[in-house]
């Protein structure tokens, strides 16, 4: 649970990081998991224009260790907190920012594409994200804007070629105006952080050119009589499943990572 300290900071500055929230083993499943997701050609795994991972949708679905997470009390219960009800799965993807390819994520609010590509009534669904590699201030870092998520939806554009996943972004003037009052924050930290963000938060990401690779599964949590009104994406981009989560007990991915290492020896 949150703490009213916390609460407050998540209000007051629209995110909430919490610093090597999970253990290592768990972290360890979650990451080669992912890397043997990424080895995949499905559709589910976006590419970069390189051909290098972006994002993997929908990995609760298709495998067991991100199924998990997806259910796991430390990711459920601060956003049903914040919410006061229930939680389901809108989205969840693992974002690659692969070493010397992974490409920029230009700035934006992730409500402005919740309401505007999926028929979301209200901001009462936000992310809430799990490093799995080291996120240092030189790997392409999230970037967010502390206190945006008080000017409500802003004015995007929908941008199809920066990158190779559509986006609606925002532009130079409006970044610069709220950077005036907010500045700019890059949390970072060992594996096993945790950091959520409200869908109005701005933020954003440069390119990696290092050899570090960035790996962060993010879960976008919508409260359940939140449902989205207008589906016009993808079942595994936007889902449709609007059933209440029920966390796992505290220690089921624990218990998982440790018959898997187990099996390994
Ligand atoms: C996002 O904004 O959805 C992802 C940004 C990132 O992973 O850098
Ligand atoms: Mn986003």
């Amino acid at each position: 649970m949150l703490t009213e300290q916390q609460t407050r900071q998540f209000h007051e500055e629209g995110y909430l990081f919490l610093p090597e929230t999970f253990s290592p083993a768990e972290v360890a499943i979650l990451k080669s998991e992912a890397d043997q997701i990424y080895s995949q050609q499905r559709p589910e795994v976006w590419r970069e224009k390189s051909g290098a991972p972006r994002t993997a949708f929908a990995a609760h679905l298709y495998n067991e260790a991100h199924g998990l997470l997806a259910r796991h009390p430390l990711m459920i219960r601060p956003v049903e907190q914040l919410f006061g009800e229930q939680v389901y799965m809108h989205q969840y993807k693992i974002n690659a920012k692969a070493s010397f390819t992974g490409d920029v994520w230009q700035w934006h609010q992730d409500y402005g594409t919740w309401a505007r590509d999926d028929g979301m009534p209200e901001p009462r669904a936000m992310n809430i994200a799990v490093f799995l590699d080291e996120v240092m201030p030189i790997n392409g870092p999230l970037m967010l804007v502390p206190r945006s998520h008080t000017n409500g939806v802003l004015a995007a554009q929908h941008d199809t070629s920066t990158t190779s996943y559509p986006l609606w972004t925002l532009d130079e003037p409006t970044v610069t105006r709220i950077v005036e009052t907010g500045g700019i924050v890059a949390p970072t930290g060992k594996p096993g952080g945790l950091l959520l963000f409200h869908g109005n938060l701005v933020h954003g990401s440069a390119g990696n050119i290092t050899p570090y690779p960035r790996k962060i599964v993010y879960l976008t949590l919508n409260a359940v009589s939140n449902y989205i009104r207008k589906p016009t994406r993808a079942e595994w981009i936007a889902h449709t499943d609007f059933a209440p989560i029920i966390p796992t007990d505290e220690g089921a991915l624990a218990r998982y990572a440790q018959t898997f290492q187990q099996a390994a020896e």
